[in-house]
C-alpha cells in the first residue's frame, strides 16, 4: 500500500463533515460549513484572480475536504467563478452541489445592478449551465428581486425554468420574510442567503423563520467579527481556548446559531480554506456561545450608533 499524501493525511483530521448536514429542498444532503467562490476572481470581484492556480487548487480540494456545497454566481468575475469551478471539478464529485445566481449585472469592479426581466433570466440559467457544464443546476437562487420587474414576474420564470427540468431547486437573496412568503406562492423556496454573522444580525427575523420551516439559510459575510477581534477581546480569548483564529470562533458561532445555518466562507488560497474548514469541529460551550452573541449584538449596536453619529 502507497504511503497517504499530504493531503489525505489531512483529510483525515479536516472534514466539513464535522458541521453536520442538512437537506436541501428535503433531498439534497449537504455539509453544512459550503464555499463560497465569490473570492476566487479579481479584485471588486472583476475578471481573473491574481493566483489563477492557487485558486483552482483551492477548487480542487473542496472534495478532498468534504466541502460539497459550492456558492457561486454568474456576475462573480463575471463569469470568471464559475468558469473556474468547472475546470476544476467538473465532472462533479457525485452528490456535490453547484449553487449559482444570476439577476445581478455588472458595469465594472464592485458595480451590480440587478436585471429581472423573465427573458433575461432564462438567459441567467441557460448560460450558467453551459458554463458550469451542468444539465441541471441543482440550487438556482436569484440574487436580487429586481424592483424594476413585477415580482411575480420574476417568481414565475423561476418555477417555469423549475418545471422543464433546468434546476433542481430554487432559492432568493437578500429578502425579508415577506418576499419569501410571497415566493413560496409560486413555488418552494430551498435557500435564503442574507448577509448574516456576529455582528451583523439584521436578517434574526428571516433565520428564524427559516428554521421554522427548513429552508436553507445561506449567510454570506460569515466570517466577519468586527472589532470583537481586537486583541483581548472575549473573541480573541476563545480563538486561544478553541485552538483557532477569530474567524473560525465567529465560523463556529455561526454554526451553532441554527441547524438551517450553511455558511459560505470565501477565499482565494488553500491555507484560509483549510482553517476555516477546521472550524466545523469547534463546538462551542453554551456559555461561550450565549456570552459571544450578547458582544456580538452590542457590537451591533455600538457600530450602528456611530453611523448614526456621523
Ligand atoms: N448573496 C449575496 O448577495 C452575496 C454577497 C456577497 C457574498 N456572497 C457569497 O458569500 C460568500 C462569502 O462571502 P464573503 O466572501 O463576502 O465573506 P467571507 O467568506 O466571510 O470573507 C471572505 C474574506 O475573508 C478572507 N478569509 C477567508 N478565510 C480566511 C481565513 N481563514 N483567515 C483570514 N482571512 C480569511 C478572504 O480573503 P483571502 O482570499 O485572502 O482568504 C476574503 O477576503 C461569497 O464567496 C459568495 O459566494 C453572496
Amino acid at each position: 500500500m502507497s504511503e497517504p499524501t499530504t493531503n489525505q493525511a489531512n483529510t483525515e483530521h479536516l472534514n466539513a463533515a464535522a458541521s453536520g448536514q442538512f437537506q436541501i429542498g428535503g433531498d439534497l444532503q449537504v455539509n453544512r460549513l459550503g464555499f463560497g467562490a465569490m473570492r476566487v476572481t479579481g479584485k471588486g470581484i472583476w475578471g481573473e484572480p491574481d493566483d489563477r492556480e492557487e485558486s483552482l487548487r483551492v477548487l480542487r480540494r473542496l472534495p478532498e475536504l468534504g466541502v460539497d456545497l459550492i456558492d457561486t454566481a454568474d456576475s462573480y468575475g463575471p463569469y470568471v467563478s464559475e468558469y473556474l469551478i468547472a475546470e476544476g471539478l467538473a465532472p462533479y464529485q457525485k452528490g456535490s452541489v453547484i449553487a449559482t445566481k444570476g439577476g445581478l449585472t455588472r458595469h465594472g469592479p464592485d458595480i451590480w445592478l440587478s436585471v429581472g426581466r423573465p427573458e433575461y433570466l432564462r438567459q441567467c440559467v441557460l448560460m450558467s449551465l453551459r458554463r458550469l457544464k451542468l444539465e441541471q443546476i441543482p440550487l438556482w437562487q436569484l440574487h436580487r428581486i429586481d424592483p424594476k420587474v413585477p415580482r411575480d414576474e420574476q417568481f414565475g420564470v423561476m418555477k417555469a425554468m423549475q418545471d422543464e427540468g433546468l434546476i433542481r431547486h430554487l432559492g432568493l437573496s437578500e429578502v425579508s420574510v415577506e418576499e419569501i412568503q410571497a415566493a413560496q406562492k409560486v413555488f418552494s423556496v430551498a435557500t435564503v442567503q442574507n448577509l448574516y454573522n456576529l455582528v451583523t444580525r439584521q436578517s434574526e427575523e428571516v433565520l428564524d423563520y427559516c428554521e421554522a420551516h427548513t429552508i436553507g439559510f445561506i449567510p454570506w459575510f460569515p466570517l466577519a467579527a468586527g472589532s470583537l477581534a481586537r486583541p483581548g477581546s472575549l473573541l480573541d480569548e476563545l480563538a486561544h481556548k478553541y485552538g483557532t483564529s477569530a474567524s473560525g470562533v465567529a465560523l463556529a458561532w455561526v454554526l451553532r446559531r441554527s441547524p438551517v445555518m450553511l455558511p459560505i466562507p470565501g477565499t482565494s488560497k488553500v491555507a484560509h480554506l483549510e482553517e476555516n474548514v477546521a472550524a466545523a469541529r469547534i463546538q462551542l460551550s453554551d456559555a461561550d456561545f450565549s456570552a459571544l452573541s450578547e458582544q456580538g449584538k452590542q457590537e451591533e449596536a455600538r457600530a450602528k450608533s456611530q453611523q448614526t453619529a456621523r
